[in-house]
């Protein structure tokens, strides 16, 4: 498949059918992430796989994703957003908890920080954060290749989702990805529109 059309493809996915995918795809996506650039040339990333309910029931539990949503305070909450925002949280929000339960397979994404998030003073002790963006991004394409999906839910209580599934304390979680193929019914938010010509600035702003 041309790069251009698997760039295309790749969108995020909250609705999934409980088909299982092949341990190959899941396989191919992850070797294409470590492919990678990197910042320190160590690629010292993790992935956790959780094909089971039992796993995933322990996210939803760390992540108190067991809480009902009121639609009504959802909506006013974002009423003064740009629309095409607003809409996405929407959509999104309600649906944290059941993408995870649904998706046939979750992904857990984790790195060794150089310097832990919390104590980053600079951009350059982010870089290894910036690294496995690039290494998750290599993975979602490989999936779209194979019309797999996925959504980078960025977890709030990671040490007790690493006390819960026993990831080494040193690791930090960049995201936990729901993957699976699409369902039916999936929806998929427009994109906005950017102005490109007008984001792009020759040798000064
Ligand atoms: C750093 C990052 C954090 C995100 N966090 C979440 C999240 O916690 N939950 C969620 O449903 N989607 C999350 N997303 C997915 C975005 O909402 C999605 O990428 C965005 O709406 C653009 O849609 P697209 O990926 O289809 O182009 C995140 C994406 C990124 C890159």
């Amino acid at each position: 498949m041309e790069l251009k059309d698997v760039i295309e493809k790749r969108r995020t996915i909250r609705d999934f059918q409980s088909n299982k995918i092949s341990k190959d795809i899941i396989d191919y996506a992850i070797e294409n992430g470590f492919k990678a650039p990197t910042y320190n040339h160590l690629r010292d990333w993790d992935f956790i796989i959780l094909n089971h309910l039992e796993s995933k029931l322990k996210l939803i539990e760390s992540e108190n994703l067991d809480k009902s949503i009121d639609s009504k305070e959802l909506e006013h909450q974002f009423k003064n957003e740009e629309k095409i925002m607003k809409e996405m949280y929407l959509d999104a929000i309600p649906k944290q908890k059941k993408m995870i339960l649904e998706a046939p397979t979750v992904i857990i994404v984790a790195f060794k920080p150089k310097t832990r998030v919390a104590e980053a003073k600079k951009i350059y002790d982010l870089n290894c954060l910036a690294s496995i963006w690039t290494c998750i991004e290599n993975f979602l394409l490989s999936l779209a290749e194979y019309n797999v999906y996925g959504v980078t839910f960025i977890p709030q209580n990671i040490e007790t989702i690493k006390k819960k599934l026993e990831i080494p304390d040193e690791l930090e979680i960049a995201s936990i990805i729901p993957i699976g193929y699409m369902a039916d019914n999936a929806r998929i938010l427009k994109q906005k529109t950017i102005n490109i010509s007008e984001r792009k600035h020759y040798e000064k702003w």
